[in-house]
């Protein structure tokens, strides 16, 4: 299976397509902010330290995020692939995560760039919700929970990121931009361009495609 990056401003939709990519493909979803987010409500050293810079909207400093994906990815079961999302986000990660997939002997065979104009962005994390308990994300609109407030998957009450309020928000799309963004260059030939202004499913279909089976 291959090993995938998953890239996107926030609010794209990163999330949403790693859950059913992950689920069909069985390989392992490595989200950046996800770990982060768990450290914070474990109170682990890395969360006291990331909660500062998330609830900001900025990136967290390289020592710390670096040595988190290089510690993951050297798990076995990332072996047989793995999807990995929110890294890296600027060009100094980009060239330390080379550095490191040569150490390690992987070789990366994707990059599903997914796009959605910024001005949808902001209505799509405005209206996330989360489980604090099994991670599912939801949307007040665009992707109602059965009932609403309440986890189909779990049963747990839903809650919203510290991070999706509209002044963070625009603050994380500055950041994408001005950082992130020129990577899709960096990675030219491994880019795949996903529309990210579709249905769910349909974009799924279409991610399927790209990655095989
Ligand atoms: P991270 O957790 O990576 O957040 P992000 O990049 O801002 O992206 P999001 O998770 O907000 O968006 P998403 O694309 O996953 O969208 P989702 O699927 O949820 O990073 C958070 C913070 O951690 C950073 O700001 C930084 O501080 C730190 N960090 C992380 N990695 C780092 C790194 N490498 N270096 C330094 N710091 C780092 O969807 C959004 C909403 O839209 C949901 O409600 C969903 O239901 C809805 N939706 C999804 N798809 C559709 C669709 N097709 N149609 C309609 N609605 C949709
Ligand atoms: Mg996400
Ligand atoms: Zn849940």
């Amino acid at each position: 299976m291959k090993k995938m990056l998953i890239m996107g401003p926030p609010g794209a939709g990163k999330g949403t397509q790693a859950e059913k990519i992950i689920e069909y493909y069985g390989i392992p979803h490595i989200s950046t902010g996800d770990m982060f987010r768990a450290a914070i409500s474990n109170k682990t050293e890395v969360g006291l330290i990331a909660k500062k810079y998330i609830d900001a909207g900025n990136l967290v400093p390289d020592e710390v995020t670096v040595g988190i994906v290089k510690e993951r990815l050297s798990n076995p079961d990332c072996k047989n692939g793995f999807l990995l999302d929110g890294f890296p986000r600027d060009l100094k990660q980009a060239e330390m995560f080379s550095d490191m997939l040569k150490e390690l002997d992987i070789k990366l065979d994707l990059v599903l760039n997914i796009h959605v104009d910024s001005e949808k962005l902001i209505n799509r994390i405005i209206g996330r919700r989360i489980c604090p308990n099994c991670g599912r994300t939801y949307h007040i609109t665009y992707n109602k929970p059965l009932k609403e407030g309440i986890c189909d998957e779990c049963g747990s009450t839903l809650i919203q990121r510290k991070d999706d309020n509209v002044e963070t928000v625009k603050n994380r799309l500055d950041v994408y931009a001005q950082k992130t963004e020129p990577l899709i260059n960096y990675y030219k030939d491994l880019v795949y361009n996903v529309d990210g202004d579709r249905d769910v499913d349909v974009i799924f279909n279409d991610i399927k495609k790209v990655i095989g089976d």
